[in-house]
């Protein structure tokens, strides 16, 4: 991908200019980068005027003490009076907040502003009952149901942060996630609907309970919101089920006002160690990050689009951008609960021509998929509602977004393509759809109000033309405000690589062009991305090593052209399997073994494409395994310089196994 990047760089000459309509109409236009420059603070003061506030801030930033970020000091709001109640009270009752679309045909529910207020009052209070008090925790492990955002709503109002499990985690972590921030009450569904069957989400939170009281956390309670009607099991102390308590509870909830910094929720993000990383956010400066983006990356007309962000709200951009920001600013959405190919692979153009959608957002892997497909599928479809087009979560490379822009966007609408983070809570760097000529795989600039740099090791910005590393040189309203439970590793992470500057450190390549224009190449620490989603090589490897017939592993991922990155694993076995492996066709058996062993430990996404079992891995004299020969194994290129290997005949017995077909894909 990098490398594609890379050379498109020089040869890239496209642009689209924006719609003259919609640039004439754009809720931002040219002059916001200078205002927001001349003084940021009253930036962000004006665009925190979008929200209702119980009482007003007294300062817009604290900054006092780097990197701990205070913003609208003294400010007191409350995020789901602001994504609802506030909406219900301007007259807009009625109006449909969500298209919510199952995966079975015809399995539809249209939730108004009203319907979504008496629910999330119905939530608060049987929350409230199950013991819940401001401050606690509660894991959600939700499909893409409305009671999913119904219940992170809920857990806003009383304060109680939540922290959402992707649903195709594993029982393991749901408990290593449970435990990290104490969570006391989980909740869940007997299943959900993916690639046309039910699929179950309640015995491995049953499990996970398990596992985490053995990691010294009691659950006290879950919730269990019925799907799918599947059998499940059930201890009555514990669970209890959404259809007696929240659907029997009071529609009434006088909310309570927060301070501005009141902790919103925890997102778990991979990082560069096997332990994931809890992501704290927030709720003032969260939600004006949030709400402000939304607004002005998307042109969002309220009153008449229809938005539809196909992300899962297991992570940050089903937070950012499928709850807190489009419900902050009132829109009409949907939300659809499955696959893109169920039952047929005009699923989700059919779902924007019934509903009319305007703004849609996604992710390269998917576009990539459907260019795979072929054109013909959604040509079958009216798509003559799109507006704008976004992208989000990997590098999108020209010829998706080219194809993107014409096939789905008809060769008249925007695509911005947008760059940012579970850490920065807001898209950053991002085109303006009513001013930025696009470049077709450039992100573009920072977004007014942000301030970003490339700049090379000494931290020093570099010139145009030239590539170094992503920093972010300014805070901003919706930026992680620790790790949970860790300001150390806190500010490890991102606060010391450039501590002289005062950078933050996004662990992403990027280049400037000629014009400025950032062009973003990619991680450059040991993290993943495969389909957008980021896994760290490290705790696969430690999924791997934790397999009673492994003795090391190595993990790398590798150019893969519908994921963006695949998960590549190196594996040296215990003496006892290699006998095993050697039998005829057992080696292909103890692969697979494997590969359903890191979805066990960490979920289907983590499995690796490809396993190959090797008798050395190569290693510097110090020992640290040089990933970098794995990868262009692993993307059968020439390997390249092994002058620093302890072992230098090591690659060649890694490439002979390879030689010999002892990987194996699926
Ligand atoms: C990558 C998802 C290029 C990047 C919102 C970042 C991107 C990581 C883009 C964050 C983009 C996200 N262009 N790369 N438009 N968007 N990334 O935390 O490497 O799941 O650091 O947040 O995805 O992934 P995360």
């Amino acid at each position: 991908m990098s490398d594609e990047t890379l050379s498109n760089l020089s040869t890239e000459t496209r642009r689209f200019e924006p719609p003259a309509e919609l640039a004439a109409n754009a809720n931002v236009k040219a002059e916001a980068y200078d205002r927001a420059e001349a003084d940021r603070e009253a930036f962000w003061a004006e665009q925190a005027e979008r929200l209702d506030w119980d009482q007003k801030w007294d300062r817009v930033l604290d900054w006092d003490d780097p990197p701990f970020a205070k913003w609208f000091v003294g400010g007191r709001i409350n995020a789901a009076y602001n994504c609802v109640d506030r909406h219900v009270e301007a007259g807009k009752g009625d109006k449909v907040a969500i298209h919510w679309v199952g995966e079975p045909e015809d399995d539809t529910r249209e939730i108004t502003y009203a319907d979504l207020k008496d629910q999330v009052c119905q939530a608060a209070n049987a929350l409230i009952e199950l013991g819940v008090e401001t401050g606690d925790r509660v894991a959600i492990y939700l499909p893409m149901i409305p009671e999913t955002v119904v219940a992170m709503l809920a857990c806003a109002r009383i304060g109680a942060p939540h922290t959402v499990v992707f649903g195709g985690f594993s029982a393991d972590a749901l408990a290593n996630r449970v435990a990290d921030c104490e969570a006391k009450v989980i909740i869940t569904a007997d299943g959900g609907y993916r690639r046309g069957a039910p699929s179950a989400l309640k015995p491995a939170v049953d499990e996970a309970v398990g596992k985490a009281a053995d990691l010294g956390q009691k659950v006290d309670k879950v919730l269990v919101v019925r799907r799918t009607g599947q059998d499940v099991a059930w201890d009555e102390g514990r669970d209890v089920w959404w259809h007696d308590s929240v659907e029997k509870a009071s529609t009434e909830h006088a909310c309570e006002f927060f301070d501005s910094e009141h902790p919103l929720y925890v997102m778990y993000t991979s990082g560069t160690t096997g332990k994931p990383k809890g992501i704290l956010h927030t709720t003032g400066g969260y939600l004006v990050g949030t709400s402000y983006t939304h607004w002005a990356v998307f042109d969002l007309k309220a009153d008449t689009d229809v938005y539809w962000c196909t992300a899962d709200v297991g992570w940050v951009t089903g937070h950012s951008y499928m709850v807190y920001g489009p419900l902050s600013n009132a829109v009409t959405q949907v939300v659809y609960e499955g696959t893109p190919d169920s039952p047929h692979k005009g699923r989700w153009w059919e779902i924007i021509q019934t509903y009319g959608v305007t703004i849609f957002y996604t992710a390269p892997t998917a576009i990539r998929t459907f260019m795979k497909w072929g054109s013909d599928i959604p040509a079958k479809f009216d798509l003559s509602s799109i507006r704008v087009l976004g992208s989000v979560g990997e590098p999108i490379n020209p010829e998706a977004y080219v194809w993107y822009r014409a096939t789905i966007g008809g060769d008249r609408v925007p695509v911005v393509d947008t760059w940012w983070q579970t850490e920065t809570g807001q898209i950053m760097i991002s085109p303006l759809p009513g001013v930025t000529a696009g470049k077709p795989g450039s992100a573009m600039k920072a977004l007014p109000g942000i301030g970003a740099d490339v700049v090379n090791d000494e931290g020093e910005p570099v010139p145009d033309g030239s590539g170094g590393f992503l920093v972010l040189t300014k805070p901003w309203p919706a930026m992680l405000r620790t790790l949970w439970g860790d300001d150390e590793r806190f500010k490890e992470t991102y606060w010391t690589r450039f501590a002289d500057q005062g950078f933050y450190f996004a662990g992403d390549g990027a280049k400037k062009d000629e014009d400025g224009d950032l062009w973003l190449l990619g991680r450059v620490d040991d993290v993943m991305n495969v389909s957008g989603h980021r896994l760290s090589t490290t705790e696969i490897e430690s999924a791997l090593v934790s397999h009673p017939k492994v003795a090391e592993a190595a993990v790398v991922g590798a150019a893969d052209e519908t994921t963006g990155q695949a998960v590549c694993a190196f594996v040296i076995l215990r003496e006892s399997a290699v006998e095993e492996a050697d039998e005829p066709g057992e080696g292909a058996d103890l692969v697979q073994e494997l590969r359903n062993h890191v979805q066990k430990e960490i979920g289907a996404i983590a499995k690796p494409r490809q396993i190959m079992i090797v008798p050395e891995l190569p290693k510097t004299r110090s020992g640290k395994i040089m990933r970098r020969l794995l990868k262009d194994v692993a993307e059968h290129r020439e390997v390249g310089d092994v002058t620093t290997l302890a072992d230098s005949t090591v690659m060649d017995l890694i490439k002979d196994k390879e030689g010999s077909g002892a990987g194996s894909e699926d």
